[in-house]
């Protein structure tokens, strides 16, 4: 959406009654959340994939609250225009929705980042109410919700089996009050009938063209790292091989003695 202002909750419904697509993707850090909100983007997510993109680990489940803060309060700084919204991490807000409520005070209150995202549908309406209506804005993600991998035993495709509980759980998590929903790694029939039920913008991450919206891990689409990526990650640049060439470059040029270059230096 093409607005001078700063993008508020309530823009998102209408971008999905004008069928206006929702454009989101993540960021962890100031550099790519200026570039991201420069570019136009609706919505920057601080997701919880910084434990994969920025950490290096394996799994979402590691990265703490406090890590959380840290980097969604640099992302929210950053950006003057897009919507900035935060994952709640693993253990962040399945304990209880009093506990949860809490946690989402935190990231809200310590990062200016202005709605969280939680994963979880029918298991996750009490939770979501009670930080609704304490006047957070909630985001729900279902479908494959990478928080639940040791459960369902890795990141497959969901709701080809399930997919009467995929659509229970979307409808919940807009009963519960939320203004989105994240789609994840489902059949694109599936998301496009979910959009069809639902009031609240469906945002989809291999869940095809019918959601109201999309998102990617950014670093994914910029393809900063090599090998093995899921078939719905489009790659917009090889910024992996752009970064490589430059370090070689630089390697190389300050072992032969070309960089610093007189132009490069100051004299006294
Ligand atoms: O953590 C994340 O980056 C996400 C999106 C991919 C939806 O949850």
């Amino acid at each position: 959406m093409m607005t001078e202002r700063p993008l508020a909750v309530t823009d998102f419904k209408k971008m999905k009654e004008q069928k206006t697509r929702i454009t989101v993707l993540t960021a962890y850090d100031a550099c790519f959340a200026y570039l991201l909100d420069e570019s136009g983007i609706d919505m920057v997510l601080v997701g919880d994939s910084l434990a994969n993109v920025f950490q290096g680990r394996n799994t979402t489940l590691p990265v703490t609250i406090e890590q959380m803060i840290y980097h969604g309060e640099i992302v929210a700084r950053s950006v003057k225009r897009a919507f900035v919204a935060i994952d709640m991490p693993f253990m962040s807000f399945q304990v209880s929705p009093e506990d949860a409520l809490r946690n989402a005070g935190r990231m809200v209150k310590e990062t200016g980042c202005r709605a969280v995202k939680v994963e979880g549908g029918t298991d996750m309406i009490e939770t979501i109410r009670h930080i609704v209506k304490a006047g957070i804005p909630v985001i729900g993600h279902v479908g494959m919700t990478p928080q639940s991998v040791n459960v369902f035993g890795g990141y497959g495709l969901r709701g080809k089996q399930n997919r009467s509980q995929v659509i229970e759980d979307a409808v919940a998590v807009e009963e519960a009050g939320a203004f989105a929903v994240v789609l994840e790694k489902i059949p694109k029939e599936l998301a496009a009938e979910i959009t069809g039920k639902l009031s609240i913008p469906t945002i989809g991450i291999g869940a095809g063209p019918e959601c109201d919206g999309q998102v990617l891990v950014g670093a994914d689409m910029l393809g900063l790292f090599s090998g093995m990526q899921p078939r719905f990650v489009r790659r917009y640049a090889e910024l992996g091989d752009a970064v490589r060439e430059a370090f070689r470059r630089y390697i190389d040029d300050v072992r032969s003695g070309a960089f610093p270059s007189d132009k490069e230096s100051y004299s006294e």
